[in-house]
């Protein structure tokens, strides 16, 4: 064993509690498998109970109490009928992701085999790329205001905000991540036509960074089109860059060209580690099927190999993806949303069991 990772466990509401342990059953099972140290502790807040115990959804002292970790292992929070949903992800997973920092959201977006993608005729490999969101500024700014409420002058602004560094980190991070993969072919989302000045020079610094990379090709889409092409052409994209706003809306397109919801992870990054890290599926608490053990778990544990890949532990995340692929592509142990009749458990049970299989 070479380094112990301390990671923080969050399990939230809703479904969160039932994937999250089948993705720490997937990390322990890696973990011991490829000799990697690891060190659970878990939090009951970020959750509507700690809310009506406590009035708040986190602890005054939650920043010290995170900071020290790793990285933070994330299920869901949201749940509508105890905290309203703005109160809720305010109070807790925007705070993670604007107090550590972790500016960049990444999102694999990749056919799985087995699962049948809306886009027919479509094979695992044809879509396989990332969609890099900027997490900390441009349309979601607090900057703004209301006046004359309550009149018929009633009128409200809230201002887009780009700076330099937050444009260029974000740039910064999906040139390297494109530089790591095999096309090596960076599209950047904008909307310079009809947002006049912050896209113009969202453009602008995309071609001054692209300096850097001279070994990147780069090409820009306005938002509109692009989305279109989601669709229409997912093997045209390898690494994907937008705006928090476009990139938000790119990243739920993007795994529903996948199938399922169920299966899509992601990555909140501070790329310094300054701070912690955060991984959570993209789906949320699903009240809806939550305390039936339907839910699917393998987003959650796509997480857990995208917390190894983080980490440097690159055999690790590889091995937990190719257990997930494995046991998709066998077409057992599947969920409902996957068509088949078996519980949480059960599925996250088997890709554990395949990983064991990699020792
Ligand atoms: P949701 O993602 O919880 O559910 C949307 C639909 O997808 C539901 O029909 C659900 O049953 C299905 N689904 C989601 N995950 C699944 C899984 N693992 N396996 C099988 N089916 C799955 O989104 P919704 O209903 O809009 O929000 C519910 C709550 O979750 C709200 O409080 C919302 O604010 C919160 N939320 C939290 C997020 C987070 O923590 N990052 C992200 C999205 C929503
Ligand atoms: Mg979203």
């Amino acid at each position: 064993m070479t380094k112990t990772y301390r990671i923080a466990v969050i399990p939230g509401d809703g479904i969160g509690k039932e994937v999250v342990p089948e993705g720490v059953r997937v990390l322990e099972a890696a973990a011991r498998v490829y000799g990697i140290g690891v060190d659970f502790e878990h939090f009951d807040f970020a959750s509507a109970e700690y809310y009506q115990a406590h009035g708040q959804m986190l602890p005054d002292d939650w920043f010290e109490t995170l900071k020290g970790f790793d990285a933070i292992y994330f299920g869901a929070v949201g749940w509508p009928d105890v905290v309203p949903d703005h109160v809720s992800l305010w109070g807790s997973l925007l705070q993670f992701r604007r107090h550590f920092d972790q500016y960049v959201n990444l999102r694999p977006v990749r056919l799985l085999p087995g699962i049948v993608s809306p886009l027919a005729g479509r094979a695992p490999g044809d879509v396989d790329f990332y969609v890099v969101r900027e997490n900390t500024e441009g349309e979601y700014s607090s900057i703004g205001g209301k006046m004359f409420e309550g009149t018929d002058r009633e009128v409200v602004v809230q201002e887009t905000v780009m700076t330099r560094q937050g444009v260029d980190r974000i740039l910064d991070y999906a040139f390297r991540l494109a530089q790591s993969r095999p096309k090596k072919h960076l599209t950047s989302a904008t909307k310079s036509n009809g947002i006049s000045i912050t896209m113009p020079y969202w453009d602008e610094r995309v071609e001054a960074r692209a300096e850097q990379y001279p070994g990147i090709r780069v090409d820009k889409f306005h938002i509109d089109i692009l989305a279109a092409n989601f669709v229409l052409h997912p093997d045209w994209f390898d690494v994907v860059v937008a705006s928090n706003l476009f990139g938000d809306i790119l990243s739920d397109l993007g795994p529903a060209c996948t199938g399922t919801i169920g299966v899509a992870p992601s990555a909140n990054i501070n790329p310094e580690g300054t701070f912690p890290s955060l991984f959570e599926p993209v789906h949320g608490s699903a009240p809806d099927i939550a305390g039936k053990g339907l839910a699917n778990p393998i987003g959650q544990i796509w997480c857990a190999s995208m917390m190894f890949d983080h980490f440097g532990e690159k055999e690790a995340g590889a091995g937990v993806l190719r257990a997930i692929e494995e046991t998709l592509a066998a077409g057992e142990h599947l969920t409902r949303d996957l068509g088949g009749t078996a519980g949480t458990a059960e599925l996250g049970a088997a890709i554990a069991e395949r990983v064991l299989g990699q020792g």
